[in-house]
């Protein structure tokens, strides 16, 4: 850092609007810039955000891509993301720039998983279709053969990504008497396996084809763009469910809605979108699907979590140390 730095509090931008007590924190203990408004920042100004600041605070749907941080000042030591995934962070760029990055990994597993499984019970239970129901007032009481979805219990759940929040999925769902099944880029220690009675799949092909639900779990990298092919999609069982709280580039999303609009697939639960949140119509429109705004981590207590983390990285940087929670390309 720059005399500038080491002399005055340092400058820390932060682009979106955080929970107050963290704006607070963050305001007692740096020179803080914050963005009130809660809209995104536009190119430019995020362009010059990372010309001016010591360490930038940004979140989701920043694209700190190479040519952004190319405007990155000397002073630009440290991003440190509110949020866990930092696909939106060109990290290689960052760190031939000398820019360290960090996440908030960890406080929002439990958060996660639970909405995954919210996703697993409504979509083969039809939950939405049964509060639209009654919202429609087309319910005209109890009858046998009404509002039939498919039974959970003693299904197989594949698991694509057995990180944290694999595993609070594969012990929630475990409970509800799924049998769990996974991939992951790698195996997980044999204990590890038989606590959470996962069995491992090398092949994802294989997996696929053989479970009733899958669930994704797993970081949108360059490898795992589109890990949900056409191709792969039509090797799941033709009554499967898909739910997805990742990311939404992992799936081909135009597929995925081709088969949905076919009948190919059971249904999907999806709480991120290939492109942002622009939903396509067509996914809105589709039968057996449960749409969610990104809702995954959306508690109080995760997002005041996710704020203690990106300050104890800051501080932890800024007294000398290694951000407790760096990411390096290599991890991704
Ligand atoms: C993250 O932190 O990357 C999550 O997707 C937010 O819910």
């Amino acid at each position: 850092m720059t005399d500038r730095a080491a002399t005055a509090r340092p400058k820390v931008i932060v682009t979106r609007q955080l929970p107050v007590p963290v704006e607070a924190r963050l305001g007692e203990l740096f020179d803080v810039e914050l963005n009130q408004t809660d809209a995104p920042l536009s190119p430019a100004q995020l362009a010059d955000a990372v010309a001016r600041a010591d360490i930038l605070v940004p979140t989701l749907g920043d694209h700190l891509n190479a040519n952004v941080l190319a405007r990155a000042g000397n002073n630009l030591k440290l991003i440190a993301n509110f949020g866990a995934g930092v696909d939106h962070i060109d990290v290689e760029t960052a760190r031939r720039r000398g820019i360290f990055v960090s996440n908030t990994p960890g406080v929002l597993t439990e958060d996660t998983a639970d909405m995954t499984m919210a996703l697993i019970l409504s979509v083969p239970r039809r939950l939405v279709d049964g509060v639209r129901h009654i919202e429609n007032d087309a319910w005209q009481g109890w009858a046998p053969t009404a509002m039939l979805g498919s039974r959970i219990y003693g299904k197989r759940l594949g698991i694509i990504g057995m990180g944290r929040i694999g595993q609070a999925v594969a012990k929630r769902a475990a409970a509800f008497g799924l049998d769990i099944h996974y991939h992951n880029r790698k195996r997980l220690h044999p204990d590890t396996e038989e606590q959470l009675g996962a069995r491992y799949w090398e092949s994802l092909d294989q997996m696929l084809a053989r479970m009733d639900v899958i669930s994704i779990h797993c970081p949108h990298t360059p490898g795992t763009f589109h890990l949900l092919s056409a191709r792969r999609l039509k090797l799941m069982k033709p009554s499967a469910y898909i739910v997805n709280t990742a990311r939404g580039e992992i799936i081909d999303e135009n597929a995925l809605i081709r088969m949905l609009e076919a009948g190919e697939l059971g249904g999907a639960g999806l709480d991120v979108f290939e492109h942002g949140h622009e939903v396509s119509d067509r996914l809105k429109a589709a039968q057996n699907v449960v749409l969610l705004p990104h809702m995954g981590s959306a508690t109080s207590e995760s997002r005041m979590e996710m704020g203690e983390k990106v300050i104890i990285n800051i501080k932890t940087f800024l007294d000398g140390h290694t951000p407790p929670d760096r990411v390096v390309p290599a991890m991704l």
